[in-house]
């Protein structure tokens, strides 16, 4: 297939890219870099042994999408281009709505008008917000805490409406748990501009020395050693269930709405103690106060997309560890300038 990526100079596309041309496809990434660097095109072509397709795309610009659309014929369209900061949703409401789900009205009107009718679209498992019960199913009650989290559950609806109206488009919503990890060349990883605001990479760069330690947030909580638990997933399983999604689409010419997680859930100093075994050494680290917004403990039922996917994840929490710190260690300031 031919196949765009929005969004797929990003952590989760440009892992993704990879394991798309391996299974053979045609992949052309289109980005505004606004949180990503030219630098992981070079490393792209490094990896696969190619020129790596490129389009300069943000998809705020109407106009310039509809008139990528119009010059390019596409079999599917995976959408990773979002901005994905929960603190900074909260500050900047307006900005994440227009990005969000402003650029994805813009796309699906591009494919609507180029009759692109296979999307792959980056859901989070925020929008379950505080679960009722563990492991979350995707028939759980959705309920968003924050302005990002909305972005993800209008998207998702606007979604389902447009797959509704037309018997020939379909949808794969793709509910990511915790995506963590590296290609296990180390050439591409998780690159967070400024202060990491997740786990996985506060971690590396305190390991790294760029940090001085880490703040656990909050060891009272409801859970198997205080801290919060999650469900880490390896990126590069995550980036085979992409190819996975993009076949059913093709195969069963249905929608569906998955979630991709391992089903295990590992706490803060789970994760802490993996990665020191990993890197060999230790992980400095404080506990603090709860973070806002937090809540205790989320992990996925992840049989629904091993029934219609095919998919499960075979990466575990040490795999994770060992591919975020060679990455890490590699690239101790993320990539290179372009
Ligand atoms: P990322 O920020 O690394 O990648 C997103 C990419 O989209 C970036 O390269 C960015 O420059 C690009 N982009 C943003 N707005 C754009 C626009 N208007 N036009 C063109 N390009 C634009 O994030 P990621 O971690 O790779 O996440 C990918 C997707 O997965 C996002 O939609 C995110 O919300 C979702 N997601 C991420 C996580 C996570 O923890 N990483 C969890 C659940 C869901
Ligand atoms: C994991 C655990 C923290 C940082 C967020 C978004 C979610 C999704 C993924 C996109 C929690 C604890 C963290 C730190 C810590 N993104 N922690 N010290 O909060 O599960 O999910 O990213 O869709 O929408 O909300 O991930 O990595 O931030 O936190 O103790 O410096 O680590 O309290 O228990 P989270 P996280």
């Amino acid at each position: 297939m031919r196949i765009l990526l929005c969004g797929g100079a990003g952590y989760i596309g440009a892992h993704t890219y990879v394991v798309l041309v391996e299974r053979g496809h045609d992949v052309v990434v289109a980005d505004n870099f606004s949180n990503s660097s030219p630098g992981v095109l070079a490393r792209l072509r490094q990896i696969t042994g190619r020129p790596v397709p490129f389009q300069p795309l943000d998809l705020r610009d109407r106009d310039a999408v509809t008139g990528f659309f119009a010059h390019q014929a596409f079999d599917a369209v995976v959408h990773f281009a979002a901005l994905k900061s929960v603190g900074e949703s909260c500050e900047r409401p307006l900005d994440y709505f227009h990005n969000n789900i402003g650029g994805t009205l813009n796309l699906l009107h591009g494919m609507r008008e180029a009759g692109v009718d296979r999307l792959v679209f980056s859901s989070s498992a925020t929008v379950y917000g505080d679960p009722e019960r563990v492991p979350v199913r995707e028939d759980a009650r959705l309920q968003v805490t924050n302005p990002y989290g909305r972005t993800k559950l209008v998207m998702e609806e606007l979604i389902g409406d447009l797959c509704r109206s037309d018997a020939g488009f379909h949808a794969a919503n793709l509910r990511y748990f915790n995506p963590v990890g590296a290609h296990a060349s180390g050439l591409i990883g998780e690159d967070p501009t400024g202060i990491p605001n997740n786990l996985m990479p506060y971690i590396c760069q305190v390991a790294v020395g760029r940090r001085d330690r880490l703040s656990v947030y909050g060891a009272d909580w409801p859970t198997v050693d205080g801290t919060g638990v999650r469900d880490y997933i390896h990126v590069m399983d995550l980036a085979r269930a992409h190819a996975d999604a993009l076949d059913f689409l093709v195969r069963e010419r249905r929608s569906l709405t998955v979630n991709l997680g391992t089903g295990q859930g590992v706490s803060v100093l789970q994760l802490v103690e993996a990665f020191a075994q990993a890197a060999a050494r230790r992980i400095p680290y404080q506990v603090v106060a709860r973070r806002p917004g937090d809540v205790a403990e989320v992990y996925a039922d992840p049989s629904l997309a091993e029934r219609t996917l095919g998919w499960r994840a075979e990466l575990g929490i040490e795999a994770m560890c060992r591919d975020a710190w060679r990455w890490q260690s590699q690239n101790p300031q993320g990539y290179p300038m372009a």
